[in-house]
């Protein structure tokens, strides 16, 4: 290698290192300089070594890049991530004189991927990229940078229908820029089920006339199938108000509860069909967030978390076991984790996946397992349906 190759490679290098110790420090001033409760003593005491651990790398990256150009990321880029001095001087919340906009640490990873994505003009419109901006995000560059261009949309936006009406009629073809999806219309997601062949995610979901219908609103046969007024049934009345729907397809079941006047918030993906929009137009509120972000709640917070058909063996184990930390974390003590229809294969349940849920510490309300029919008995897969609680007492 020759001497200024080897620089600008080292460049790059001490600046990646930068973006990630410079975004896990800002989330780390946040988390701490917010939190007053006692309780969060121990989290500060795990944290504080690495911080000791990682300064004198930071500062020796300041000093040996204190230009911070670096001539393969997008300028774009750069101007996001760099440190942002605060107007009004050094803040005590951030602890800090400047702030310092975090991206996802894998971003720069991505360079075929995240050029394109932040090569735009500023003040003007964003190409039409969300296929891009999706793959970006679900590779690990989560959160995506922010951009300084408008969004594609349609050119003649159709307002949604108002509540209740919105919950239950498909909305406006012209309220989706369909050019990432290979369906360009809803009647064509509607109707995927019978004319696509292969699999698609929550094929079936945009029928609202279909099994979306009667999900989770009774008993359906199957000891897996809790129904909704089952769940709410194990608590107080009115005490489950608020809550989160982990991949939540469509959101029906954030609307089932809205007609039980609860609000649950559905974090969804866009895999080939425009679920956000969806979402938002039945009038309930999408979260653009994968399985892998940390969930964007305060701890000790939500009455309720759902997740069906998302939460399975196709997650790494380790990936799944924080997943399943942070549910824990974000509900309130005496909250439910409504696991619904996990799946794996037959003997993993008893050997991997029980023993991870069981080591997280909620207390077991149901716990029904049963056979997964559907692509064959040979296969062995099995279900299980769980209504968790976090201890009401003594959850830490
Ligand atoms: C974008 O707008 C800002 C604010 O008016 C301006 O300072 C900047 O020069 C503009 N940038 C471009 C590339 O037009
Ligand atoms: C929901 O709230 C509205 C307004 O407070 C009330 O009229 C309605 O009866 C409630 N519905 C249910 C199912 O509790």
């Amino acid at each position: 290698m020759d001497s200024t190759k080897k620089n600008k490679f080292l460049s790059s290098n001490l600046f990646f290192a930068f973006i990630l110790v410079s975004s896990n420090l800002l989330t780390l001033f946040i988390s701490t300089s917010f939190n007053t409760s006692c309780s969060l003593n121990q989290q500060i005491d795990i944290a504080s070594p690495v911080v000791a651990k990682v300064a004198p790398e930071y500062e020796a990256v300041q000093v040996s890049d204190n230009t911070q150009s670096d001539q393969n990321l997008p300028s774009e880029f750069l101007t996001f991530t760099s440190p942002q001095k605060l107007p009004l001087g050094f803040s005590k919340n951030f602890d800090s004189n400047e702030i310092m906009p975090p991206v996802g640490s894998p971003c720069t990873l991505f360079r075929d991927l995240l050029n394109p994505y932040m090569s735009y003009n500023v003040n003007g419109s964003c190409p039409d990229d969300e296929l891009l901006a999706q793959k970006l995000l679900l590779k690990g560059c989560e959160p995506l940078p922010r951009r300084r261009c408008r969004a594609a949309a349609q050119q003649e936006y159709v307002e949604p229908y108002p509540i209740p009406e919105s919950f239950w009629n498909t909305p406006s073809d012209s309220s989706v820029v369909w050019s990432g999806y290979s369906c360009k219309n809803y009647d064509c997601l509607i109707n995927r089920v019978r004319n696509q062949r292969g699999f698609d995610d929550c094929k079936d979901c945009f029928d609202l006339n279909g099994k979306e219908k009667s999900r989770w609103t009774a008993k359906t046969g199957t000891r897996l199938d809790f129904s909704i007024d089952e769940v709410l049934a194990v608590k107080k009345p009115g005490t489950i108000r608020i809550g989160l729907d982990i991949g939540g397809g469509v959101a029906t079941f954030a609307i089932r509860m809205r007609e039980r006047n609860i609000t649950i918030v559905t974090t969804s993906m866009n895999l080939n069909g425009p679920f956000n929009n969806f979402i938002a137009s039945r009038g309930v509120i999408p979260l653009y967030v994968s399985i892998s972000q940390r969930l964007p709640f305060f701890d000790n917070t939500l009455d309720i978390v759902h997740s069906m058909h998302v939460m399975s063996n196709w997650i790494p184990t380790t990936l799944l076991h924080f997943l399943l930390f942070d549910i824990y974390r974000v509900l309130r003590p005496g909250g439910l984790f409504w696991l619904d229809h996990f799946f794996c294969a037959g003997d993993q349940l008893e050997q991997v996946y029980a023993p991870l849920i069981e080591s997280v510490g909620f207390n077991k309300v149901k716990w029904i397992v049963g056979r997964k029919l559907d692509r064959g008995p040979e296969l062995n897969e099995m279900y299980l349906s769980a209504l968790l609680e976090k201890p009401l007492k003594n959850s830490w």
